[in-house]
C-alpha cells in the first residue's frame, strides 16, 4: 500500500491515545506518563488504530492465507512463455470465486482486476492484461483473497523460462529480503527493526529498497494499521505485540530506489528502467516470535 507519512507516529496535537480527548502534547507526552489503565487491546487501538487479532481471528486469517497460497501455486503452475497476463488474472478469479472467497482487488479503488500482476521493471499494482510472457522475464503475481470476511495477502515473483543472470539476482535478493524482515518479528521487536533488516540486507547486496509502498496490518480489511516500511532504523517504531497482523512486502530492485506511476495511475516501474522483484507475506506475530499465515519458503 502506498505510505501516509501522517500516519507513521502520533504527532504532538493528535487526540492522546489515552483517550481524554486532550491534545497528546498536552497530556501523556510529558512526565512518560502511561496511560496504564487500558489494556493491550485499547493501548494499540487507541494510540495507532492496530486492531489486534484473536484467536478465532486468526484461525479464520490463516484458512484465507492458505487459499491464497493455493492460488498462487495455481498462476506458477500456468506461467510459461505466450501466456498473457490477463489469462493468469482469469485463473486467480476463478479459483477465488470457485472457494466461496472474493478477490479483494477487484473494484478496489477503482482496480480493474482480481490481482497484481508485475512483470520485470513494473515494481508493483501492475493491471493483468494481454501482454505475454517472454522466456526471461519475471512475473510477480499478488493475491488477496476474503474469506468469510477475512483478508489474507501474499505475492511471489517467478521466473518465465529460463532467467538470465539479473533476473536471478534481484529475485533471490527479494526472496531474502522478506526472509531477514520476517525474522526480526517478535515481541519487543519494532517495527523500525524489520525495516532496518531488510534495507541493510538489500543495500548490502547493491540493490535497492523502494519508499512509496508499505506493508501493512491485514486481517478485518485490506489495508489496516500500522504501516511496515521495508527500511528503517532500529528500535524506532512501534513495539510487536501478540495478536498484530500485517503483511512484509519488500519491493527490491537492481538499481535505484526511485518510481514513477503510469499514466493508468496504478502500474508504478522503476525510474531507471532496472528490474524490481517482491515478495509478501502476512506473518501473526506470537509470544515467542512469528507464525506465517501465507507460509512459504
Ligand atoms: N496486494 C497489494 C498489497 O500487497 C495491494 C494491491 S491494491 C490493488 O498491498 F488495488 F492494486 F489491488
Ligand atoms: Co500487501
Ligand atoms: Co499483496
Amino acid at each position: 500500500m502506498y505510505l501516509d507519512k501522517k500516519t507513521l507516529k502520533i504527532g504532538r496535537n493528535d487526540p492522546c491515545p489515552c483517550g481524554s480527548g486532550r491534545k497528546y502534547k498536552k497530556c501523556c507526552l510529558h512526565k512518560g506518563k502511561q496511560p496504564s489503565t487500558q489494556s493491550t487491546e485499547e493501548l494499540y487501538f487507541n494510540s495507532y488504530k492496530i486492531r489486534l487479532k484473536k484467536a478465532e481471528d486468526i484461525e479464520a486469517i490463516r484458512k484465507a492465507g492458505r487459499l491464497v497460497l493455493e492460488t498462487l501455486d495455481l498462476a506458477e503452475a500456468a506461467i510459461r512463455p505466450g501466456i498473457a497476463t490477463g489469462e493468469l488474472d482469469a485463473i486467480v478469479h476463478e479459483h477465488t470465486l470457485a472457494h466461496g472467497a472474493t478477490p479483494a482487488p477487484l473494484h478496489y479503488r477503482g482496480f480493474p482486476k482480481s490481482c497484481c500482476i508485475s512483470v520485470n521493471e513494473v515494481i508493483c499494482h501492475g493491471i493483468p492484461d494481454d501482454r505475454i510472457l517472454n522466456d526471461g522475464d519475471i512475473v510477480n503475481v499478488d493475491v488477496t483473497s476474503i474469506l468469510n470476511g477475512y483478508f489474507a495477502d501474499a505475492n511471489k515473483t517467478f521466473f518465465v523460462g529460463i532467467p538470465g543472470p539479473d533476473a536471478r539476482k534481484i529475485v533471490s535478493t527479494a526472496r531474502e529480503s522478506l526472509r531477514v524482515g520476517m525474522d526480526m518479528v517478535r515481541p519487543g521487536n519494532t517495527i523500525g527493526d524489520i525495516g532496518w533488516a531488510i534495507q541493510h540486507y538489500a543495500e548490502s547486496q547493491k540493490c535497492s529498497v523502494v519508499r512509496e509502498f508499505v506493508g501493512h496490518g491485514v486481517g478485518f480489511a485490506f489495508h489496516e494499521a500500522p504501516q511496515i516500511p521495508h527500511y528503517g532504523v532500529r528500535g524506532e517504531g512501534v513495539a510487536l505485540v501478540p495478536g498484530m497482523v500485517f503483511t512484509i512486502e519488500p519491493m527490491i530492485n537492481l538499481g535505484k530506489k526511485d518510481l514513477k506511476v503510469l499514466k493508468d495511475k496504478w502500474t508504478a516501474v522503476t525510474r531507471d528502467n532496472s528490474l524490481s522483484a517482491q515478495f509478501e507475506q502476512t506473518v501473526l506475530v506470537t509470544e515467542t516470535g512469528f507464525e506465517s499465515m501465507t507460509p512459504y519458503d
